[in-house]
């Protein structure tokens, strides 16, 4: 048995602190203590920033933890004396503007001469996006970053390079790829964002493939997921029973951000309940709450696909599509679609419309395949259903 808490007791009031330190269901990992699995990627990078003249790209579905990737990586390369920056891309970016903010967040020394005859010079602290002239070229940067780098290798990170809009400013980072790997070798540029493949982030990439090493993020593996639980369990000197694991691994259908929110909230439960043991009766008092708490984006999407469709079918189709088999990249077919004696095609045909708030994705004419547009809202229908009874929770799998 374990020992019973009582309420109020700094035990008590202890654990829960630090079950909001340990689970992080908002917001991506930066620290290497939190960070769990993904052995391959880190080190793959780790390789890139290594290698003279090589450069990365991670690329991957919304959510699977690559921002959390490239931070837990930086701060490590950091600390092992590479200078690093990390920007992220927003729409109004081009390409001029997303290297001023990376080079904004490198501080370097300038000796600038002293005043008159005897005037001693004095060493001045700048940001190095002062180097950048307006309008600048791959050359630019390439002279920027030697600047600042001195000798010393340098780490570029640019995330969300998905939503850098322009085709143009894409190309000049494939220019800036190729003009570093030739002049200056010691210095890596990681390019982040969504994607299923290379080609959808830098159309250019074939020209610079021997220098790109490309970074695949699959959603993360039950083991994993399992680790990010477990582990931030046993920081808030917790246990955790096996089924209740499992079932948060199943439920989180890869993407992490659930399994730190479901974590999160069956710890509260225990602990509201005194016991330092969480039991699977706690993760399914969790669902419910898990629904209330998911973003607000998501539950709309839902709700516009479900309820304002005036059809009732509407929410069991979407519910048919989160438990479909589904290939590697999320996409499934209506023969995927298991709802007995219901055709799904049209259903399947409306969600991907606008009017229907585009819930799913469409690929294909002849035989489409489709998937959800937000990985996030799979895991939430899950939730919805196993709360509703609508599926058993042996049903889950992923
Ligand atoms: N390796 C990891 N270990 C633990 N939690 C992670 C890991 N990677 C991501 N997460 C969690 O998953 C969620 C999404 O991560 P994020 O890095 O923002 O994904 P992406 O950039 O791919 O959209 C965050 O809540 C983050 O804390
Ligand atoms: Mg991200």
């Amino acid at each position: 048995m374990s020992p019973r808490l009582k309420r109020g007791e700094p035990e008590q009031v202890e654990r829960l602190q630090a079950l909001s330190q340990a689970f992080r269901p908002a917001a991506p990992i930066d620290r290497q203590s939190l960070f769990s699995g993904r052995t391959r990627q880190l080190g793959d990078l780790f390789g890139v920033a290594d290698q003279a003249g090589q450069h990365a790209v991670v690329y991957g579905e919304r959510g699977v933890g690559k921002t959390s990737l490239v931070s837990v990586a930086a701060e490590v390369l950091g600390a092992a004396g590479v200078l690093t920056a990390r920007t992220t891309c927003d729409r109004s970016d081009d390409y001029e503007s997303v290297w001023k903010k990376a080079l904004g967040e490198v501080q370097f020394t300038v000796t600038k001469p002293g005043v008159g005859f005897a005037g001693e010079t004095r060493d001045v602290r700048v940001a190095a996006s002062s180097l950048l002239a307006d309008d600048a070229t791959p050359h630019d940067v390439r002279r920027g970053l030697q600047a600042i780098a001195g000798g010393r290798r340098v780490a570029i990170f640019v995330d969300e390079f998905d939503r850098l809009a322009g085709a143009d400013d894409r190309l000049l980072f494939a220019d800036t790829i190729k003009t570093l790997s030739d002049e200056l070798p010691d210095a890596t540029v990681v390019l982040v964002g969504v994607a299923d493949d290379v080609e959808q982030l830098i159309a250019e990439h074939q020209s610079i493939e021997r220098a790109l090493v490309q970074i695949h993020m699959p959603r993360m593996s039950s083991d994993e997921l399992a680790q990010v639980v477990t582990g931030g369990i046993e920081r808030a000197r917790l246990t955790i029973a096996r089924d209740a694991v499992d079932t948060i691994a199943r439920l989180a259908q890869g993407l992490p951000h659930y399994a730190h929110l479901l974590g999160q909230l069956s710890a509260r439960n225990a602990l509201e309940d005194l016991r330092t043991n969480v039991r699977l009766g706690d993760v399914e008092d969790a669902v419910a709450e898990a629904i209330e708490k998911t973003q607000q984006t998501v539950r709309e999407t839902y709700r516009r696909a479900t309820e304002e469709n005036g059809d009732a079918l509407y929410s069991k189709i979407v519910l048919a599509c989160a438990l479909a088999e589904s290939d590697e990249y999320g996409f499934f077919t209506v023969a995927d679609v298991r709802l007995p004696d219901v055709d799904a095609s049209s259903y399947l045909e409306a969600l991907a419309e606008p009017s229907h708030g585009s819930l799913l994705q469409r690929r294909g004419e002849a035989r489409p395949r489709y998937r959800f547009v937000n990985p996030l809202l799979q895991p939430y229908v899950l939730m919805r259903g196993l709360a509703e009874g609508d599926v058993a929770p042996e049903a889950l799998r992923r």
